[in-house]
């Protein structure tokens, strides 16, 4: 059951008996087990719905005041109307998991802290170029097509891309856990096909590498088939002896072909940072790898913070 809630009748509640002090458009309902009174209230408003469960025992965990500690304004007041024999077991909808992009030139550091990100964040990881490449590898017909431009450091085109792309968002884990989209859209028409299959970013993640450190990235990168692990022979160097001989390098990786990659980038990016200027962070992609994803990382740790939130999300309902 749910129904439309002014939370401004929330948000100064008097303290009187439970349900009593409740605005008269929340709705209710309780389990009829004669053991465990359990009682549901849902609230709803234009962007956020909260489901709050709570059942009458003489066991508190987690404590009243953890909750009221944690708990955002508006949701406050409405613990404060259980007694202290109701225990609030949930409270508040997850916030919806985060959706990224990550952007810069070839060899900025994309894929690389794609991995860091997603270690911590769990976001699913969709490489246009990750894609690609295992179009090629398998030999299909669009992976054939797709290899003639990739040589020349071209953009592959759009009706090969776009689908690939699309329906990897679409799959149910991006939608459950949120997605890390690496490489693309690299064009303003790509931007557009993605906003109009409904794909929206919550943030644009611009890596800036001086242009000389990119080509020395280039040509020192290589690849572990085992684990998918990126690594550079000087500012990554493989961790085994065994790890070492199983390295393989990207077809694209010269110092030629990097060269036509960024004249593309050079050409397409500033029409793809145009349409994303309002959620871009610029990050410094010249530092370590350690330092960058540091700076990446706060700025997810904050947009998550900000989300749960806005959401009215209670830490104690992951207990
Ligand atoms: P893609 O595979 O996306 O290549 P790219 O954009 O050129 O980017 P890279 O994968 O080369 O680099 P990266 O930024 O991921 O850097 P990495 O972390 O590996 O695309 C390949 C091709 O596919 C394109 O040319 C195009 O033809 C086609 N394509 C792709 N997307 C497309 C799209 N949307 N539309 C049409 N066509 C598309 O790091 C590089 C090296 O540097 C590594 O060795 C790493 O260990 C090292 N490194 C990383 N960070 C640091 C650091 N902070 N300090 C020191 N070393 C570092």
């Amino acid at each position: 059951m749910a129904c439309i809630v002014n939370f401004s009748a929330i948000t100064q509640p008097k303290p009187q008996p439970c349900f009593a002090s409740l605005p008269a458009s929340t709705s209710s309902h309780r389990s009829n087990s004669p053991k465990l009174q359990t009682s549901y209230l849902s609230f709803a408003s234009n962007n956020s719905r909260i489901s709050l469960r709570y059942d009458r025992t003489l066991a508190v965990s987690p404590p009243r005041e953890t909750l009221l500690s944690k708990a955002p304004n508006f949701m406050v007041g409405l613990i404060s109307c259980f007694s202290d024999h109701e225990q609030i077991v949930a409270a508040a909808k997850k916030p919806e998991p985060l959706k990224i992009m990550i952007s810069g030139a070839p060899a900025s550091g994309k894929g690389t802290q794609c991995e860091l990100i997603t270690q911590k964040y769990g976001l699913v990881h969709v490489a246009a170029g990750d894609l690609l490449r295992a179009e090629v590898a398998a030999g299909s017909e669009n992976g054939r097509r797709a290899k003639q431009f990739m040589e020349k450091g071209q953009l592959v085109p759009d009706e090969i891309v776009v689908m690939m792309v699309k329906e990897r968002l679409l799959r149910p884990d991006a939608h459950k856990n949120g997605w890390l989209l690496d490489g693309y859209p690299r064009s303003s028409s790509q931007a557009t096909a993605l906003k109009e299959f409904g794909f929206e970013p919550d943030l644009f993640i611009l890596l800036d590498v001086a242009e000389d450190t990119l080509v020395e990235r280039v040509v020192g990168r290589r690849l572990d088939p085992v684990t998918g692990k990126i690594y550079h022979l000087k500012y990554s160097p493989p961790e085994t002896e065994e790890i070492a001989a199983r390295l393989t390098q990207r077809f694209d990786d010269t110092e030629e072909k990097v060269k036509l990659r960024l004249c593309t980038h050079h050409q397409n990016v500033e029409a793809v940072l145009s349409m994303y200027k309002d959620i871009t962070v610029k990050v410094n992609g010249n530092l370590s790898k350690n330092d960058v994803f540091a700076k990446i990382d706060s700025v997810l740790d904050e947009l998550l913070e900000q989300r749960k939130a806005g959401s009215g999300y209670l830490e104690a309902n992951k207990a």
